[in-house]
Order: structure tokens, then sequence, then C-alpha cells
């Protein structure tokens, strides 16, 4: 029997993508920067498995233009750049890398928090543009970590390491989700469940969102919610840039609604160099790379190779978002 052909969206471990061809046809787009659209849609058409990244579209016309294809791989925990009821309509299952990412986007979160309080940042530009004349004991001041409130806008695995790590700073951990963890894990990790964001907002000092892109989060954090917060407050966002909306983060920062903001996604990535928000010293921008240490960007992609190389082979995928897509299967598919 002929080997499932598949096309890769970019340049990954060459191990990782071995291990891959040890099965498959393989064909890879062999760059740092994405796949064009015209050439995705003409690579992809006659594959049966995809490996892409949060930067690929995959909408009804991509799924469309490939009639073979029986199973999308998606490098990422977030899957929102996937049409997922359109996927599972067509039989094509849907896969994704949560878990092996958790703790090191937790790491990276905290990094933006102690980043953003401490003006770590800010005094790196000024030590370089030579403004360090003297010791000033007026000058570069943060705000305290240890002791304040931190407050989780959605608690999956990586808002609960975010939570974890906080109890090594005396913090106070509140946090809002539409589902809330049983007594037993609240005690465990000394979390506090807020009902609502309008109450969990005003009594933070750190506010770090954690929830997926979805229809109910798109600016979730807008000019209302931003009034809520308190005017010493910071806001560290490592989930998906749309979650905020960042004109108003913008104009809340520039009118000191809130102290200071530190996102590694923006509304559009990469954000344009001509984005107000550059231009202001309190906000802390990174190029999306919560989850980029060397094991777990690896790790994500064997992942990615283990969820393609068993939808491929009709067994469980090790993280499948819609297993139920197999009922949905064309005859032979
Ligand atoms: C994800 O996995 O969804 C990230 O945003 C990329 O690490």
């Amino acid at each position: 029997m002929e080997r499932p052909k598949v096309y890769v969206t970019r340049r990954l471990f060459p191990e990782v993508v071995q291990r891959l061809a040890q099965e498959c046809r393989v064909k890879a787009w062999e760059s740092d920067l994405p796949v064009p659209r015209p050439t995705l849609l003409q690579e992809a058409r006659d594959c049966d498995g995809l490996l892409t990244l949060i930067t690929e579209r995959v909408d009804a016309e991509l799924l469309e233009a490939c009639p073979r294809l029986r199973v999308v791989s998606n490098m990422a925990v977030g899957y929102d750049n996937i049409d997922i009821p359109e996927a599972t309509r067509r039989g094509i299952l849907v896969g994704h890398t949560p878990r092996v990412l958790t703790k090191t986007t937790a790491d990276f979160a905290w990094a933006l928090l102690m980043a953003a309080a401490r003006l770590v940042v800010r005094g790196d530009r000024d030590v370089r543009a030579g403004r360090w004349r003297t010791w000033e004991p007026m000058g570069w001041l943060g705000q305290d970590v240890h002791g304040a409130t931190l407050g989780i806008v959605g608690l999956g695995q990586i808002g609960l390491e975010m939570a974890k790590r906080a109890t090594g700073f005396d913090m106070r951990v509140l946090y809002y989700d539409v589902i809330r963890r049983s007594t037993e894990e609240e005690a465990r990790y000394r979390l506090e469940f807020v009902p609502t964001l309008e109450a969990l907002l005003p009594r933070c000092d750190f506010v770090s969102i954690h929830t997926p892109l979805t229809p109910q989060t798109y600016h979730l954090i807008g000019a209302p919610q931003l009034r809520l917060m308190k005017p010493t407050a910071i806001l560290v966002n490592t989930s998906r840039g749309k979650v905020v909306d960042q004109k108003a983060l913008y104009e809340a920062l520039r009118d000191g609604f809130i102290w200071a903001a530190a996102l590694d996604v923006t509304e559009e990535e990469p954000i344009s160099p001509d984005d107000p928000l550059l231009t202001l010293p309190n906000c802390i921008i990174t190029p999306h790379i919560a989850s980029a240490s060397f094991a777990t960007r690896r790790a994500m992609a064997n992942l990615a190779v283990d969820n393609l190389l068993a939808g491929l082979k009709g067994e469980p995928m090790p993280a499948c978002v819609n297993p139920e897509a197999v009922q949905y299967r064309r005859p032979g598919g």
C-alpha cells in the first residue's frame, strides 16, 4: 500500500521530521516564515495529513481543496486557527499539543510578570542608552511581586502552573473561569474562586490571562474591564492577542488606568512596527515565545508527529480535539 502523503508547513527539528518520513511521504515548507496561502493550497491538495502551525488558517476553503485529507496536526495547544466544526463535518481529525508546553509557558508568563513589575526591560534599555548616571533612590521604581494579589483569568493547566509558582512569592491567588475547580484543588493550591471577571479585576495587583480564544473570549478584556483594574495593576497575556482589545489597552496604559502590560501575543502577529503600543514605555511585547524552550518546542513537534502518525493509521491520537470526527469519515477514508 502506498505510504500516506503529508505536508509540513514549516522548517522543524530534522530528527522529528525524519521520524515522520519513515512512515510517510513528506514534503515540507523549508523556511522560517509562513508558507504563502496559494502554495499551501497547492501542496496540500493531494495530502492525507497536514502538520500545521498557528500561522496557517485551516478553514473550509483549505479543507475543500484537500479531498484526501484525514488528519490535521497542529503544533500548538491552541487551535483557534482551525475551523473545528468544518473539519469534524468532513471526518478530518485534528490534533494539538497540550501538556508538553504547560510549565514552560507558565515560566514565561512569570518572566513577563516580573519583568514588567521590576522594569527589567526598561532598565536594560536605559543602561544601553547611557542613561545610568548613578544609583537613584527615586529611579526605576517598580511594583512588589511578593505578597501581592494575582488574578488568573482561565484556570486550565497553564493557569494552574501560574498559580503554583505564586506560592513561592507569598501571593494571594484569585481566579475566574467558567468552570470552577473542586474544593479539594482550591484548598491544595490555595486558590480563591471569584465568580465574575468584574469582581476579580479590582482586587488584583497582577492579572494573567490563560483562556483560549473563542467567540466568548474575544476582547474579554476591553475598556470597561481595564477601567475596573487598579491604577498600579499589571496585565500579562500569554494566551491569544485577540482576548484583549489592544486599542483599549493602549488607551488604558497611556492614560494611567493601569500601570503596565506585558504581552507575548498581539491581535495581529507580528504586531505592526507602527502600532502605538510600541511607543509606550510601560508595555513589554515579546514575539509569541512563551513555549519557546529547546526541550518544549522539540516535545511539541514530536507530539504533533505522534498525533499525525496515529491518526493516519486509524489509531487513537495522543491529543485529539475532535475524536467524534471518525464517524463522519468517508468509506475507505
Ligand atoms: C500554543 O501552543 O497555542 C502557543 O500559542 C504556541 O506555543
